[in-house]
């Protein structure tokens, strides 16, 4: 199976004509299937787009969500929208809250947004604050120990979600693809070729997710898992296990691009 990965396209920055092009640029990959792994545009302007894109490359979609995908709105009512809304859009998959999904006999497909849950690094000393914290619903008039308190409960929740579904996955096949937009750990949060620093690693890493990555990788020596995220904005491989790959693709605002054709057996 040929599958084209973006991710961090963020459609809501390119005029038409732009959006136009990076679709035909998908379409001439030729790929069965196309995956995203996060911030697609922002939420007002979600559903539109990704139709748009949808219906403009003529494949299915399978996809999770960036902290983007829920500027101007809330975390709990954007994943319900987009969920009951994909129920009856049959050619777009939204992963986070789905079983695993067969891509070919060997290999299944799963997924959840993620979200940086500011346990690695210094989150405490950080002087950076993302516009999540403006834009999204759930963090307004939070104060820091608050968001903390959220960011590390939207990693939990990411991670109970994604172990159970990856645990019941590999009883029955070896191969599993995982897609999530944040990085699940500090090797694979790629800034210039380097590892983000401690004041940006907060932000930029699900630790919740990457622990059960570990765990469920070192259970099952013989499964391999390869995870695709996004959210830096900069592209690296690290393997963190002999069957536990990450790979996380690079972006810029304006300019999307393909991160990768895989070929899947
Ligand atoms: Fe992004
Ligand atoms: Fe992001």
């Amino acid at each position: 199976m040929r599958v084209v990965w973006v991710t961090d396209i963020h459609l809501n920055f390119l005029r038409p004509k732009e959006r136009a092009a990076f679709y035909s640029s998908i379409e001439d990959a030729q790929p069965e299937v196309v995956f995203i792994t996060g911030d697609i545009a922002e939420a007002p302007c979600l559903r539109e787009l990704l139709l748009e894109m949808q219906r403009a490359i003529d494949v299915p979609i399978y996809f999770v969500l960036g902290n983007h995908d829920f500027y101007h709105g809330s975390i709990e009512v954007v994943r319900r929208d987009i969920q009951d809304w994909c129920q009856v859009e049959s050619g777009l998959h939204y992963l986070t809250g789905l079983q695993s999904i067969e891509l070919t006999p060997k290999t299944v497909l799963l997924g959840h947004d993620g979200w940086g849950d500011g346990r690695l690094g210094n989150y405490e000393q950080s002087p950076v604050r993302l516009s999540d914290q403006e834009l999204i619903r759930d963090f307004q008039g939070l104060n820091r120990e608050a968001v903390i308190e959220k960011l590390q409960m939207l990693g939990d929740e990411a991670a109970q979600n994604l172990g159970e579904t990856l645990s019941k996955s590999l009883e029955s096949y070896q191969e599993v693809i995982c897609l999530t937009h944040v990085p699940p750990f500090k090797e694979a949060c790629w800034y210039q070729g380097k590892v983000g620093n401690d004041d940006w690693l907060p932000y930029f890493s699900c630790k919740a997710v990457g622990d059960v990555l570990l765990e469920v990788s070192q259970d099952r020596p013989h499964a391999t898992i390869t995870v695709l995220c996004g959210h830096t904005h900069h592209a690296g491989t690290v393997e963190m296990l002999p069957n536990l790959r990450v790979l996380t693709g690079s972006a810029e605002y304006g300019d999307p691009s393909i991160s990768d054709v895989l070929e899947i057996s």
